[in-house]
């Protein structure tokens, strides 16, 4: 430890208070040479910032994010608001020379995305997507298995995203609370909110997906706004399902909703190889299903793997094996990920050039569905 970096943390939404959690913890349980300082919170409310300041232990706060990017006592501006702030906020963040880490999706678009990626390259600043899902410590598993080629050829990879919030008619758009609904700000429904996810993940294990053919639905087709008071039309995507192909020749199946009645938060994804498969989901989020087609034909099944031992990825950093960690410990390890990245100077995955695949992705989707057409996906 040593090393300070002075952080702006932007928005005390649920995302704020997530990445306020990981910087107070992160050196409690790993040893890095980065010590992150809570130096300010940004949000527009000022009872409600001062009061967040309060609570967790910011030096300062401010309600206007361009002064927060101006100041010369913050090294890292990390963007936690809706996405139709993040291109806006990153490139100012990245032209003042600060570093930016910024939630998912990158941005709405590939276009507000490449624009995003190209601000902090030319500035040369450290930059990072919380794609947190990566370090859960199965799916990390599941990484190093798949790059051990444990699985041999891959034929197919599916993915789910579930969830069940939206089904009430009379749940508006918009507004402080409901803005994931609303297009104009969230640039997509279950697509950028949840299939980036999915997508992100994908792209980790299996790598480039080339080309796709999607259908979309959106089931409720107006909402009360919750700002204007009035009914509006219904932009967004509320059930996203698509057909992928895979550089590498396998196939793949992306599912996404908010109206799968009892699933709360259903992440899961299961991939076939030649030899093995995987299955995760993240509502049993410490097993990894693993099945091996070398074992004794006597003794072969699905292996469910409790994932929380020494030997697995980030559980030497927490408690003794067995015992569980949990949702915000994700963003702790991506942390601890981005600051060993300082330190070694290779930068922890992914950066924004990564996530302007998943935009890329996400894109060819969008028009898939508005063409019905296969399309191809944008190569970084
Ligand atoms: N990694 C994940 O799993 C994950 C989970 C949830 C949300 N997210 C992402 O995090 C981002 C924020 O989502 P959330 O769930 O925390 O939302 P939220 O609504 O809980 O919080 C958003 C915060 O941003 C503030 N805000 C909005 N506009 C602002 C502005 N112009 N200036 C300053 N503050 C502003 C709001 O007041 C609020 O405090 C989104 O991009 C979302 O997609 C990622």
């Amino acid at each position: 430890m040593g090393k300070k970096l002075r952080v702006g943390v932007i928005g005390y939404g649920f995302m704020g208070r997530a990445h306020s959690n990981a910087y107070y913890k992160v050196n409690k349980f790993f040893d890095l040479e980065y010590e992150p300082v809570l130096q300010a919170i940004c949000g527009r409310n000022e009872e409600k910032v001062k009061a967040f300041a309060d609570r967790w232990g910011y030096a300062s706060w401010e309600t206007d994010w361009r002064k927060l990017v101006e100041r010369d006592d913050i090294d890292a501006i990390d963007i936690c608001t809706p996405n139709d702030t993040h291109h806006d906020i990153a490139i100012a963040a990245a032209e003042k020379g600060k570093m930016v880490l910024c939630e998912k999706p990158l941005a709405r678009t590939g276009a507000e995305a490449r624009e995003m990626v190209e601000a902090v390259e030319e500035a040369g600043v450290p930059n990072f997507v919380w794609f947190n899902y990566r370090r859960v410590p199965a799916i990390t598993l599941a990484h190093e298995v798949v790059q051990e080629g444990k699985l041999g050829r891959v034929f197919h990879y599916r993915a789910v995203y579930l969830q069940d919030w939206t089904i009430d008619p009379s749940v508006p758009q918009g507004g402080h609370t409901f803005w994931r609904l609303d297009a104009n700000v969230a640039g997509s429904g279950v697509l950028g909110d949840l299939l980036s996810h999915s997508i992100d993940t994908a792209m980790w294990l299996n790598g480039p997906i080339v080309a796709v053919n999607a259908l979309m639905e959106t089931f409720v087709k107006e909402r009360v706004h919750q700002e204007k008071g009035a009914p509006e039309p219904v932009k967004i995507d509320d059930a996203t399902l698509f057909l992928a192909r895979f550089e590498n020749g396998s196939v793949g199946t992306f599912e996404s909703t908010r109206y799968a009645r009892g699933r709360k938060n259903k992440n899961a994804f299961e991939i076939n190889g030649e030899h093995a498969s995987i299955y995760f989901d993240l509502e049993d989020p410490h097993r990894l299903e693993y099945f091996e087609h070398s074992d004794d034909p006597r003794l072969r099944g699905w292996r469910s793997i409790h994932v929380t031992g020494f030997e697995h990825p980030y559980h030497k950093n927490w408690w003794v094996p067995g015992t569980t960690i949990g949702y915000e410990h994700t963003f702790i390890n991506a942390l601890a990920d981005f600051l060993k990245g300082l330190q070694t100077g290779t930068p922890a995955e992914p950066t924004f050039r990564t996530a302007l695949a998943t935009q890329y992705v996400c894109d060819a989707v969008a028009k898939s569905a508005q063409t019905g057409t296969w399309q191809e996906v944008t190569r970084i």
